[in-house]
This record gives structure tokens, sequence and C-alpha cells, in this order.
């Protein structure tokens, strides 16, 4: 084989060609670092996350068309591109030139906030409307299910992307015929205001039309080279790696036979994988190009032959059109694989990823292998021996090697069956969340019953997830068939549960967890199935299959069919405001056109700088050992290596934010995994990378190994102090009360997971030992302090920039500092930039979340539900360094009591010290879990008094005047006004009835509703912490310059300075500029977080520009019609300074913990939420229905903004309550570092309908304009969701006679769904002892 040509490729219509080209890059690596072209973002490097998505197009010579598809940039090789063309996010419109509408619409849609993944969103809705210019709102959700947004909980997005649609005002969801934007959930009518005034939050009348042809055009040459494509094999080598593109089967055959161990690569998707993150390696590979053989699509007479070269989108697109034109008794196999190409993954993975790929692999969780295996499949393989045919079965899946390929095999296609009259197909799967997520549990079930006689021919029953493959419940299938012949009734089902419990074994430790629920699974699946085939059998033959009882057919209907649409309701701008006063209206995110545009410059988007290095970090591997020794030979010896700086090179700098003193890098002891070591410094990412792998530490591990609060508590591992609070009289309220109850709630932790992961850039200036650090952070200031303290500096010589930040939600606070100052010590000891960007992984690994909690209480109420007395005890798991953990504990003790009076509670709060990552800041800090324990015991309350939530939530409100615990003046009357409203715009009480009437017909499928206050006090209980400071010139062209404290991490406070400044001084936005936050120009700057940053930086804002107005009044009034630079130059001629700094010195603030009293807040944030879900009781599958949020935010500065934070703050707290949960090995190793494993909220978890709606506008005299910080409140209206799903399954319970106390924590998710839903299946399953194995997993 001769090696071929270049490599030649298109991007954004530019051609590119490589003569050496290494065949281990990808192609995002390659846009960012060699194009230049960092619109393309890096988010997780897996195809979890979207951030990467690009649009590719090839030509097919012999169909003459065009395929356009969305890919994950950071799973293509780029040898796999030779001749398609690569469109990124740049090469479609640019505020320089012209956006294109999928970036106006996106924007002027309020869909960015922190934009670092709006790119990604851009180019998986550019390439739907290359495909589909009027898409379906199905079409829609569908190519944005594999995209992550942590920031906007996607509304915002959908909304944007309705205007596309063919008729955008109607949902396309007409159920009896009715639109459902005029039906209310369960038809109930909606909620109907007087005076509905408010504007929308854009306006679709000046958005640019989509026109299909001032779209790139596909290269000529392309098309030119594909036709004459000559026919000959390329070859690319590279140092390690030789990449071999066959363009025939013949030279495909030969390749293999020479290479018999290469694997021959698809889409990359499961390959790529193996190669990133478990560390195999392939010195050679093969991937046919454009073999047309392997793209075949046969219809014979009784099976469809499908190319294993076809991407599975390829798949399902031919399977929709087959079961259309066959009789659906023939398409059985094909529905089957429908259902799970509907799921499986998100558009890109599918538009990448083979058929045959996907068959090779075996993954244990793979959606279409049991399926294929029951149809009966078979493969066509060849090879230059010649051809044969295999069965797909369980010995193939289980590779058995007298069942499988012969190593110089490939896979040519896959022959899938026509079912027949009598035999029926079906697939399940139950996955944490509902698409884009890995099965916890699939299956594929296939019967083919005699003659219309009921009676067991054939069956077939696979399972994946349940072992090292997929697993074929063989014996059992065989003893059902048997010589007994089963009918098909509910006696065979019953057997065969236990036949099929008895054949798939799942030990108590089998890796994944969740084995009660697996084995759970197993059985219901099988009930679904049987349920299923008796409703087909009733429709084919009522007379002898009378079939089901209706409230049994539940079972079987889909949870996630109606389509989304919301109601945004905001208050009007004062009538009396000047026209140009910006302060209220909706204005769009200022970046956010180059948030879609991909011109938004995050820190690892900086150009490398002359002779730059990466740096990477070593962590430990042990939750609690004594290090013995580290060897760094080997690292050192590989080729790139510039340097590794361990401890010793930092010498005794400790980080000395909180009283605990923490060390760098460890030396002698490590107390978590994920602990930094030491870092590695080489020329490249790649070459750090591998020198890290080759650090060896020993380790001795010590004891006890502390994992669990409860761990914790026993050990008496705590951070001092112990925090209490108390008010009225406990122990006295307790003797005079009717009932005492006493419980527990566990609320898990939360990965922040913001888009953008830690990145830092240091740059030595050369002079005076000056450092710039260009860093993703909250915290400058700080940054600034522990590099200054590390390179033994002044602070003076170390300026920290911030232009913005890809989210942050409290995590890149204190460990970035650390991370930072090591980056910056390495910059400063080898003089010259040093960049340190963490990976998915990595970042999950060392930085820490949100604390889980544990609140035991003690509640004294009276029968009629008034909570007499609480005592509360708060635990949470700090991990092994204090960080934040007492502060998160303060903050969770003083907002505990929510909405409620309680006239005797004492808290207590423990921060616990464990051998966990250090937990950290999270939005809500610490209210979202005391809330929700809180919320909690209320529920219990009202369960034990048997009365609603709702009253006992109503009877415990604080009303009007009234005192907190600790003694601060509180009036609560919008507090009440928005339970109020709340309770009437959900039409609570008429959906409540609708709920219990559904409940009482459905037997399978449950409804709940629940309704929660909020009360969220909004300061940080110091006058230090919130001062802040601004800066603002007016240059002598009458254009402004402002900068502030605050940090841009997605909120939109530089848009609301602007804002602000605009107001102020009377001048459009426009004139108006801002560049970024630094040390250099507002020093000493306060934390960005606590929901305060635009209350403090605005006043400074406003300090600084009333300072200006006042030098410039005489002026101005001299010459009224005057502009800016008039006014500016007349300044100037006459000395008067056009720069100002403006100061707010924090609102007055104190708490004395001793005393128990105190004013630490400044004022409270009020608002409710209520939330409908449905589940399905026997897979615990949910969806949350309908969300209605009322808030009362003051007097708004940016409707638009606000909202965003609102539903934003929302869905990341359904997020934290019903589906992301962290998984720690029983040795403290966290399972859960990648979206692929971490499952946060996306597109199908948005509530179907979303209503939000702002109390008209209140007066605070002391804010900004008395507006209210919103940024972290909306977390805990997620609980609406969490109390939802209780009351859906308390129904289930007391259907099934369950009366007993329900012990739920959080999260709520499927597996705890069910579980709860205890019913004749749950009985069924063996339990293990506990103690009788070691868990996969730890309960944290
Ligand atoms: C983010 C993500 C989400 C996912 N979600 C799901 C999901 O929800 N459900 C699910 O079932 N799967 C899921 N997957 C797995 C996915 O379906 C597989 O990775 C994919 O189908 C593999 O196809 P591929 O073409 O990319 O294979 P490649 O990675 O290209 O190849 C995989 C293997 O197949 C072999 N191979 C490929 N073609 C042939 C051939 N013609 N002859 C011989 N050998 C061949 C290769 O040698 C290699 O060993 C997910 C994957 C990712 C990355
Ligand atoms: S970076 Fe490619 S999918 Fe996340
Ligand atoms: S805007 Fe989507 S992740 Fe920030």
């Amino acid at each position: 084989m001769e090696p071929g040509p270049a490599l030649l490729f298109y991007v954004n219509g530019r051609k590119v060609t490589e003569r050496n080209v290494d065949p281990e890059i990808m192609l995002l690596p390659y846009l960012r670092k060699k194009l230049q072209l960092t619109g393309t973002k890096y988010g997780c490097g897996g195809g979890g996350c979207g951030a990467c998505t690009v649009m590719i197009s090839r030509y097919s010579p012999t169909t003459k068309k065009i395929r356009h598809y969305p890919a994950n940039a950071c799973l293509i090789p780029i040898c796999s591109l030779y001749g398609a063309a690569v469109t990124t996010v740049e090469g479609i419109g640019s505020t320089k030139t012209r956006i294109h509408p999928v970036q106006e619409r996106i924007a002027k849609c309020h869909g960015t906030q922190c934009g670092f993944c709006t790119p990604g969103m851009v180019m998986s809705i550019y390439t739907l409307l290359r495909n589909h210019p009027e898409p379906t709102l199905d079409q829609l959700t569908d190519a944005l299910g594999g995209n992550l947004c942590r920031c906007t909980g996607y509304r915002p997005i959908i909304d944007a992307c309705k205007t596309f649609c063919k008729s955008s005002g109607c949902c396309q969801s007409k159920e009896n015929g009715i639109c459902s934007l005029d039906q209310g959930i369960n038809g109930l009518p909606e909620y109907k205001e007087e005076n509905k005034t408010s504007p929308k939050l854009f306006s679709e009348e000046e958005f640019l039309p989509l026109d299909p042809t001032q779209e790139l055009i596909f290269p000529p040459e392309l098309m030119i080279m594909a036709e004459n494509q000559p026919q000959s094999t390329r070859v690319f080598r590279g140092d390690r790696m030789t990449w071999i593109s066959p363009v025939t089967l013949k030279e495909l055959l030969e390749a293999k036979f020479k290479y018999p161990q290469a694997p021959v690569v698809m889409g990359n998707t499961s390959v790529g994988p193996e190669v990133k993150f478990k560390g195999v390696f392939h010195p050679v590979v093969i991937s046919p190009d454009r073999i047309e053989e392997l793209s075949v699509v046969n219809h014979a007479d009784n099976e469809l032959t499908l190319g294993a070269g076809l991407s599975l989108a390829q798949v399902k697109n031919i399977l929709a059109d087959v079961v259309q034109k066959l009789p659906e008794e023939k398409t059985q196999i094909y529905r089957a694989l429908l259902k799970h190409l509907g799921t499986l993954a998100g558009s890109q993975i599918r538009n990448m990823a083979s058929l045959g790929g996907h068959i090779i692999s075996r993954h244990l969780d793979s959606d279409l292998n049991p399926l294929l295996a029951v149809g009966n499949c078979t493969l066509n393989l060849l090879s230059k021996e010649g051809e044969r045919q295999i069965p797909l079965n369980e010995q193939f899946l289980s590779k058995s090697p007298s069942a499988d390929l012969k190593p110089q095999e490939i896979l040519l296609s896959v022959n899938i069956p026509y079912s027949r009259k009598w035999e029926f197909v079906s697939a399940f799967r139950q996955a944490q969340r509902h698409q884009n997520a890995l099965a916890i549990v699939n299956s594929g079930m296939r019967v083919f019953l005699g003659e219309g006689d009921g009676i067991i021919r054939e069956l077939s029953i696979l399972y994946g997830g349940v072992g090292p493959t997929t697993i074929c419940a063989r014996n059992s299938c065989q003893k059902l068939i048997g010589r007994l012949s089963r009918p098909w009734n509910e006696e065979m089902l019953d057997a065969a549960c236990r036949l099929v419990l008895d054949e798939v074994l799942l030990p108590g430790s089998a890796p994944g967890g969740k084995v009660e629920f697996k084995r759970t699974l197993i059985i219901s699946f099988l009930f679904k199935f049987y349920l299923e085939v008796s409703q087909t059998l009733k429709q084919m033959d009522p007379v002898h299959y009378p079939g089901l009882a209706d409230k049994y057919e539940s079972a079987l209907e889909d949870l996630h069919a109606r389509h989304h649409w919301s109601r945004i309701k905001y208050q009007n701008v004062d009538g009396k405001q000047l026209p140009q006063d910006p302060i209220g209206h909706p204005i769009m995110h200022l970046s956010g056109m180059k948030h879609a545009t991909g011109e938004a410059i995050y820190c690892d988007d900086m150009p490398a700088m002359d002779r730059e290095l990466f740096l990477t970090f070593v962590t430990s591997s042990r939750a609690h050992a004594k290090i013995v020794s580290i060897d760094l030979s080997e690292a050192f010896n590989l080729p790139g290596v510039v340097d590794i700086l361990t401890e010793e090179h930092l010498g005794c700098i400790k980080s000395c934010f909180f009283s605990e003193s923490e060390t760098f890098l460890a030396t002698n002891k490590v107390s978590c995994v994920g602990r930094l070591i030491c870092a590695v410094i080489a020329e490249s990412e790649v070459q750090a990378k591998r020198a890290a792998k080759q650090v060896k530490i020993v380790y001795q591990d010590l004891e006890p190994l502390i994992l669990t609060i409860e761990e914790a508590i026993q050990h008496n591992s705590f951070f001092e102090p112990e925090r209490k609070l108390e008010y009225g009289n406990v122990d006295e309220a307790f003797k005079v009360v009717d009932q005492i109850l006493e419980g527990e709630m566990h609320v898990g932790g939360q990965e922040h997971f913001y888009m953008e992961t830690q990145s830092m850039l240091a740059v030595p200036k050369g002079e005076d030992r000056e450092m710039d650090v260009y860093v993703s952070t909250q915290f400058p200031k700080y940054i600034q302090d522990m590099v200054a303290s590390a390179l033994k500096l002044p602070a003076n010589k170390v300026m920290c920039h911030v232009r913005r930040i890809g989210g942050a939600f409290g995590g890149k606070i204190l460990k970035t500092g650390i991370m930072a100052a090591v980056t910056a010590f390495a910059a400063n000891k080898h003089g010259c930039a040093v960049r340190c960007i963490l990976e998915r992984g990595e970042d999950m690994l060392i930085t820490g979340g949100r604390h889980p909690y544990l609140g035991k209480y003690k509640v004294g109420f009276m029968n009629d539900g008034r909570i007499l007395a609480l005592d509360m005890e708060h635990y949470n798991n700090g991990g092994a360094s204090l960080d934040e953990s007492l502060l998160v504990i303060e903050m969770g003790l003083l907002k505990l009591d929510n909405a409620y009076k309680f006239p005797n509670l004492r808290c207590r709060g423990r921060a616990c010290r464990t051998n966990l990552p250090s937990n950290t800041a999270f939005r809500g800090f610490g209210f979202p879990q005391a809330g929700l324990i809180t919320e909690f015991c209320i529920t219990e309350v009202a369960a034990k008094c048997g009365l609603s939530p709702e009253k006992v939530r109503m009877i415990n409100m604080y009303k009007e005047i009234d005192q907190t615990a600790y003694k601060q003046e509180i009036n609560a009357k919008n507090l009440v006004q928005c339970w109020g409203e709340c309770l009437a715009m959900s039409s609570y009480s008429q959906r409540k009835a609708a709920v219990e009437k559904f409940n009482s017909e459905n037997h399978w499928k449950k409804k709940g509703l629940a309704i929660v206050p909020l009360k969220y006090p909004v300061g940080i209980c110091s006058v230090a912490a919130g001062q802040a400071a601004a800066l603002v010139h007016i240059y002598l062209d009458g254009s402004v310059l402002v900068t502030h404290g605050g940090i841009e991490m997605g909120q939109g406070v530089h848009t609301k300075m602007i804002q602000v400044v605009s107001r102020e001084l009377r001048m459009p936005m426009s004139n108006i500029h801002l560049r970024g936050t630094s040390t250099e120009t507002v020093p000493n700057a306060n934390c960005s977080g606590g929901s305060v940053v635009a209350d403090f930086n605005g006043l400074a804002i406003k300090d600084a520009c009333q300072t200006l107005l006042k030098r410039l009044e005489p002026i101005i009034s001299k010459n009224p019609r005057g502009t800016w630079k008039d006014w500016a130059e007349t300044a100037f001629e006459e000395s008067i300074s056009l720069s100002a700094i403006g100061y707010f010195r924090g609102y007055e603030a104190d708490m004395n913990w001793e005393k128990g009293e105190g004013h630490p807040f400044e004022y409270f944030v009020y608002g409710a939420a209520c939330s409908e879900v449905e589940i399905d009781c026997l897979t615990g599958d949910h969806k949350n229905l309908r969300t209605d949020i009322v808030m009362d935010i003051g007097r708004s500065i940016n409707p638009a903004l606000d909202i965003g934070q609102i539903e934003g703050a929302f869905i990341q707290g359904m997020g934290l309550y019903t589906l992301e949960e962290l998984d720690y090995s029983p040795h403290g190793i966290l399972y859960t570092r990648g979206p692929n494993q971490y499952k946060i909220p996306a597109i199908c978890d948005v509530p179907t309908e979303f209503h939000i709606s702002l109390l008209p506008p209140s007066q605070n005299s002391n804010n900004l304009y008395s507006s209210k910080g919103l940024g972290e409140s909306g977390v805990f209206l997620g609980c609406s969701v969490f109390f939802a799903l209780q009351d859906a399954v308390s129904a289930a319970r007391q259907e099934r006679g369950l009366s007993g106390p329900l012990r739920l924590s959080s999260p709520l998710t499927p597996e705890k769904i069910r579980m709860a839903c205890e019913d004749r299946f749950t009985k069924m399953i063996p339990r293990d002892e506990p103690g009788s194995y070691v868990p996969w997993n730890v309960p944290i």
C-alpha cells in the first residue's frame, strides 16, 4: 500500500490540505488550535454534551446527493474527513458580516446566558434547517437532544427554534383537535387574568428571514473529487498510529487481512471514547471511506438487509419509511427498533454511529442488539476467504469465539426479517434521563403465538445492562414454550417472572449498582410485554381475548408525548419612564450575538503565546493514605516534558482564605481521591497528559476511611464550630403539642457542571516579575492573592483578568485559586506562558460540588396542622478540607424556616470532615438542601394530620409583618400574594381534582401535584463582603467605558450594568462599553455570587455616574442640546475629570451567632411554584407536565435576564432533586465523571408547560432601583417537582394498600420512584442481606 495523497477537506468553504497529519488528532483540537476556529467548544470530549457540534457534509457520487449531518467534533478523527465539508459556527454568520437567522433568533429570544453551549446549539439547529427548512417541533427537540445547557433551562432556546416551525404560534400537538395552547392540562380551562398586558420578550417581526439560497454551497471541488475518486487506499502515518482508508471493498478486505487486529472505525463513537477514557491504543486503524456495499438497503420478500456502514440516523429514516409501507404485522421488529432509535444518544451520535459499529461493539447496554437478537437477525460477514452468515444471537453477543467474527472478517450487512402474523416484538428501556442516556436496563422481547390459539410457540427475551454483555433468558423461554405449550395468560406471566429472575442473576455487588431496581425492571418489562401483547390480541380477536381492564391500559401509554409551550408574564415599565431609559426592558444579553456566532472569547479561546507550555495535574487515586513515594523519573524522560512541580518547589505556601490552611500540593498524605499531588509541565497538552500517567505514586492506606455523613458522625469527624440557633422554647412547646414526629431526610450532592471547565492561562510579563493571569473565576481578587503568595510577590505585581466565564454556579472560587497559583508558579519559573485547562473528568474529580445533607428533625404539631415546635439537626458532607462548608451550614440554618413561622425552633448544624473532595459553594448555598428538609418535614406532618400538604404549608406560613428565628423583621405580604397567585394561575384545586380522577382510573400511571412557597433571604451577613467599586470613564468622543468588580458568568450582569449607566448618564446603551473584569481596574473586588452581583456593583456604578453627572451638570445645563462629545470636550477644556470611581460600602448586615440574633440579610425574594408530574409506576419513569412559577422580584432591571435566572435555576434545582446522582465507590472514587454517567437536565426534562409570572413591581428603597437579586432562589423551586413526585408515589402506594411511612431521599430518581411504588413485582425480587456483599457504590 502506497501512501495516499494529502488529507484534503473543506472548513467553512475554505480548502484545508494537510500533508503531515497525525491520525490521533480529532477535529475539535484541530479547529481550535490549528485553524484558530474557537467557536466550537470543548465540554466533555466524549460526545455527551454537544458543545462541539459542527455540520459535516458529504457528497455521494452514487445518489448524487449531499448529506448534511450534525456531528461531535471531539470524536471525529481528522483523517476520516477526506473529501468532506465541515461547517462550524463561524462559517454560517458573524457580527462582522452577516448574522445567520439561527444565530440572531437564539440571541434575541434570550437563549444564551453564559453562551458556552450556544455555538453547539446553533449548529444543531442550523443542520436541521439545512435538511428541513420548516421543521416540526418534534424534529426540533430531537435535533437538540444531544446538546446540554446548564444555564438557560432550555425554554428560550425552544422558543427561538419554534420561530422556524411551520406555524410557530401553534404547539402542533392537536389533542382532540384542539391546539394545546388553547387548552389547559387535563383539558381544564386556563386561569384567565384581567389586563394581560405584558409585552413579549422578543419581537418576531424584526427577525431576518431564513433564506436557504444564502447558505454556503458544497465545494464543487469535493464533488468532482468524489466523482473521479481514484480507487486506491489512502494511508496517513503519524508518530504512533497509521490510518488506512480503503475506498473499495476489496481493499478493505485486504487491509483487514493484513492488519486483523486493527479496528474498523466508522463513527468512532465507540472506539473514540475507549481510546480517550480507557487508554486503549491502536497502532493501526482501518477506516473505510464511502464503500457502497456497506450502505446497501435491500428489500427482499421476507427481510430487509441494511449495510453495516449506514448511520443509526439513516437506519431510523429507512425503518420509518418501511413501517409506513408494510403491514403492521410484518414490521414488529422495525417498530421496536424505531422506538429505541428515538431515544438512543443524541442526534449527533446517531448521525455518526454506524449500525455495524453498534452491533460489533456489543456494549452491555446496547439498545439495538437485544432487539436484533430477538428478531433472529443474521450478519453477513466477508473476508478475503469469502462470505458467510452468522446469527446475531446470545453467543455472538457474549463474544463466544465460535460465534464471533474472525479477525480478518468485516461485517458487511445485517438481515432483519419481517415479523409474522401472531408474532409480537417489544422494546423497553429505562434510563436515568429519558433521552441521551444509556439505559439502566433495556430489553427486547418477542413471542410467536400459534395461529390465533394463544399458545406460545416461540419466545425470546434479552436484557441489556444487567451483565457484562447482553443477556438472554434462554432457559426461561424454553421452559415457557416447553412441552406444556403455555397459553398467554396471567399464570404464564407469573411463571415467566419467576423463571427469569432465577435465570438472570444480578449479584448485589454488580457494577452500576441499582441492583434491586434492575431486578425489578427485568420483570416489570416482562409484565409490560405481557400487557402489550394482550392488548394487541384484544384488538385482533376481541372474542377470544377479552384483554385488559381499562385501568391497566395505562401501563402502556407513553409519558413523553406532548409538546412544549410556555407563557411568560412580566411587568410593564412605569409609564412615566423616559422612552430611551432601558431599565425594566427585556434587553438581550449584550454578548448574545457573540455567543451565537462563536466570537465570544473564553479563557481557552485565547491564542497560544510564544513558547507556551501546558500544565496538567497528577491527583491522588486514594481517599485516605500516606504517600510512601513519588517516582517522577519515567514521566521526566518522555518527550516534551519540561518540569514536574511538587510541594517541594512551591514551598510552604498555604491557602489562607479560611481559617484552616491547605497546602497547594500534597506530599505526605492524601485525604481524598482527586487531591492535587504534582503538576506536569510539557510543551503540549498531549505530552503533559501522557507524562502525568507515568508518575508512579506508592500509597499506604490509612484508617479510618470516612465517606458518608453517618460515618463522620460515628467517628466524630467535624469541622469546628457547631452552629446553633434557638427561638422560643422548644422543650416547653413539645409538652403541649398534640403529636410529635421524628424523621430524617437525606439530600444528595450535585456537580456544578458549568459547561466551561476550569481554565487558566498565566503569562509572565517579562519585567519586574509581573504576572498576568487570565482565568475562568468568580473571584479574581482571590486568584491574585493566591498567585501573589505563591510567587512571593506583592499583589500589585499580579493582575487577574476575566472577560466572561462559561458558567460557574459557585464552583470557580477556591479550587480555581489553588490551580491558578500552581500554574502561575510554573509560568514564573520557566519565564513563559503556561496554560491549564481541565478535562471534564478531571474537573469533576477534583473540584467537589454541592454539599450532601442529612437533616434530622423532631417536630411537634397540633392536629389541625399547626407546627409549634421544630428541633432540627443539619449535617453537611464537607469533604476533606473546610472550604466554605461552615458558611454553607450557617446559611442553611438561617434559611431553613423557608416561608414558615415556627414559633419555637431549635436548629444545630455541623460540617462533617470526610475523605471526599472538598465540597464548596453552589447556587443557593445550603438553602436548597435545608429548605427541602423542612418541606419534607411539613409533608410528613400533613400526612400525620390527614391534611393536604398545601393546607399545612398555608397554616404555618409567615403572614404580614413578623420576625424570623434570628429576630430580623420580615414583611410577608408578597409571599402570601405569590402563593395566592400561584394557586390561581395553576388552577390548583381544579387540577388537584383532575389528578385524583386520573389516579383513580389508572393503576400503573399516577399523577402528582404540589405547590411550594419560597422566601429567599438575600444578603451576605457582612458589610465588608458587600462592598463594591466601579470605574466609569468618559472619552472625548463621548463614548463611555465602564468596569466594575462583578464577573459575567451568564447572568447578564454586564448588560444590566450598561443599562444602569445608560439610565444614570441618560445616554444610549450603544455608547457604553464594558471590556471585562480585572484587578487592574477595580481592586479588591468581592467574590461574584450570592445573588447580589448586580445589586452591589450597580450601586457602585450608579455612584460613579452620579459623581460624573454632578461634575458635568454646569456644562450640560449651559448647552442642553449638546452631545456627549460636546460636553466631554468642554469638560476637558475646563480641566474637569471625566473619570470617576463609584463605591458602595455594602448593606448594613450582622449576625451574632453567640446570641443567635442579627440582621444578616437585606431583603427577601418571595415566590411559589406548582408542578404536576406523571410517573410510570412500573419503571419509575417520570415527566414534569407543567410548572407554574410566580415570583416577587421587586422592580426588574431586565425581565428577560431575570426570567432567565428563574427558569435556569428552577431546571437546575429540578436536576438536583430528581435527576443528578453522584456515584462513589466504597473506596471514595467518583465514578460519575462526565455527561455520559452524570445526567443534568436536558431538553426532554423541560416541563411540557412552563409558565412564569412576576408580581407587579414593589418598592424597596435600599436596592438598586428596587430590583431584587435572583441568581439563586429559583433552585429551590425545583423541589415542587420532588413533592409532586412524592404525591404521585403516595397515590400509587395508597391504592396498593401501603400505609406505612415512606422514606424518600433526594434526588428522587426513577430507581427510587419505582422501588417506592411497591407491588407484586418488587415483592418477587430476591433481596440481598446487607453486609453479605460489597456494594458497587456508596450512597453519599
Ligand atoms: C455520547 C454517547 C451516547 C451513547 N448513547 C447510547 C445509547 O443511548 N444507547 C446505545 O445503545 N448506545 C449508545 N451509545 C453507543 C453507540 O451506539 C455506539 O458507540 C455506536 O453505535 C458505535 O458505532 P460506531 O460506528 O461509532 O463504531 P466505531 O467506534 O467506529 O466502531 C466500533 C467497533 O465496531 C467495529 N466495527 C465497526 N464497523 C465494523 C464492520 N463493518 N465490520 C467489522 N467491525 C466493525 C470496530 O472495529 C470497532 O471495534 C452512545 C455512545 C456515545 C458516544
Ligand atoms: S465536547 Fe464534544 S460532545 Fe462534549
Ligand atoms: S448558556 Fe448554555 S451552558 Fe451557559
